[in-house]
């Protein structure tokens, strides 16, 4: 195959699955190249898992075409799974055995040979910053820990596609910093043979290529690191787009509103003409104002709280964050 026929990792069209009378999936199509994170947001049930599971083939599709690396998911299912490194979402580890024996059993149910498996496995614990505790058992593991051993073991393969079904939830802030390091390393172009990460991807994509990624996260922090993000909502896509696309659709519509008491601020928000949604966060709150309506709503926000010596209360346009955007897909 050649790198061109290899540069979309990941191509799915028109996917459809329901369970019974719930429509999971409908009319999913998505593409993922070597190199990008794509990310897939959206609220509990929205069919993000579904998604995962079609595209690893343990779910099979009502409907539509995916194919990962060129392979046919449905027809060449193992061709296809042999590129793909899959962290399901409530993934299990054996909590008796140790950190290199999960790995270790792993690699040998895909098929590594005894030779093959102890320096990857090193290889990938180093990676993963797990190295030291190979010899502690997975059931003394922290959450951090746990995800990150399941990280490596979605990398036993060398798989040129990651799927990882929330990944980081529930997971210390610095931890998920460091588990974003070790996502940013395995799409970024190879470095030099012989170094972990080279090795690594000895079998990713072409020469120059990194893994493809696709996750999902509750997280907008996250979201915002991908190199796009797709919204899903009662099992489709709504809209997908580089996280700057997606926040420039809100341009010119958040206003961040500083005042004495936010509880009255909040109430006379709701009641003015052109907001659409009110949302406190911390000591301030963030409305979203219909398109060119800003303007006319900090000027009634004037009216209804005259400026008094210590209550002032100021309302300017900030630039919109990609929860904003979240909010605004779920609940319109
Ligand atoms: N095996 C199943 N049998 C029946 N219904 C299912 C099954 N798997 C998922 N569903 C339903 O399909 C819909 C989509 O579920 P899915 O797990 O894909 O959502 P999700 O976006 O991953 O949600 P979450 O953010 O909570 O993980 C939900 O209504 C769910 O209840
Ligand atoms: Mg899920």
């Amino acid at each position: 195959m050649s790198n061109v026929e290899c540069r979309i990792m990941i191509d799915a069209s028109h996917l459809f699955k329901s369970f019974g009378h719930t429509h999971a999936v409908e009319d999913v199509s998505l593409r993922v190249k070597a190199g990008e994170i794509y990310g897939l947001v959206g609220s509990d049930g929205a069919g993000k898992t579904t998604t995962l599971r079609l595209l690893v083939g343990a779910l099979k599709a009502d409907a539509g075409e995916i194919a990962v690396c060129g392979f046919d998911v449905r027809k060449q299912g193992e061709q296809a799974r042999a590129h793909i490194g899959y962290l399901s979402q409530r993934f299990s580890l054996y909590e008796d055995l140790t950190v290199l024996e999960n790995i270790r059993f792993f690699a040998e149910v895909r098929g590594l040979k005894a030779d093959e498996w102890l320096p990857r496995c090193m290889e990938i614990l180093e990676f993963v910053g797990l190295a030291t505790y190979k010899d502690r058992r997975a059931g003394q593991l922290s959450g951090g820990m746990r995800q990150k051993l399941g990280l490596a073991s979605a990398l036993v393969t060398r798989p040129k596609v990651l799927l990882l079904d929330e990944p980081t939830t529930g997971v210390d802030p610095v931890t998920r910093q460091d588990f974003w390091q070790l996502i940013i390393r395995l799409v970024a172009p190879p470095s030099p043979a012989g170094s972990p990460t080279g090795v690594l991807r000895a079998g990713a994509g072409g020469e120059g290529e990194g893994v493809a990624i696709l996750l999902t996260t509750p997280y907008m922090d996250e979201a915002s690191r991908c190199t796009r993000v797709g919204f899903m909502r009662g099992g489709k896509i709504i809209v997908e787009g580089a996280p700057s696309e997606l926040r420039a659709t809100l341009e010119g519509r958040i206003l961040e509103v500083r005042g004495p008491s936010l509880a009255s601020l909040r109430q006379a928000a709701q009641n003015i003409d052109g907001v659409e949604n009110v949302r406190a966060f911390g000591d301030k709150l963030h409305l979203r104002v219909v398109s060119g309506q800003a303007d006319s709503v900090i000027a009634a926000l004037a009216e209804a709280f005259p400026a008094r010596a210590g209550s002032r209360v100021e309302a300017r346009l900030v630039p919109p964050t990609l929860e904003d955007v979240f909010i605004a897909l779920s609940v319109d």
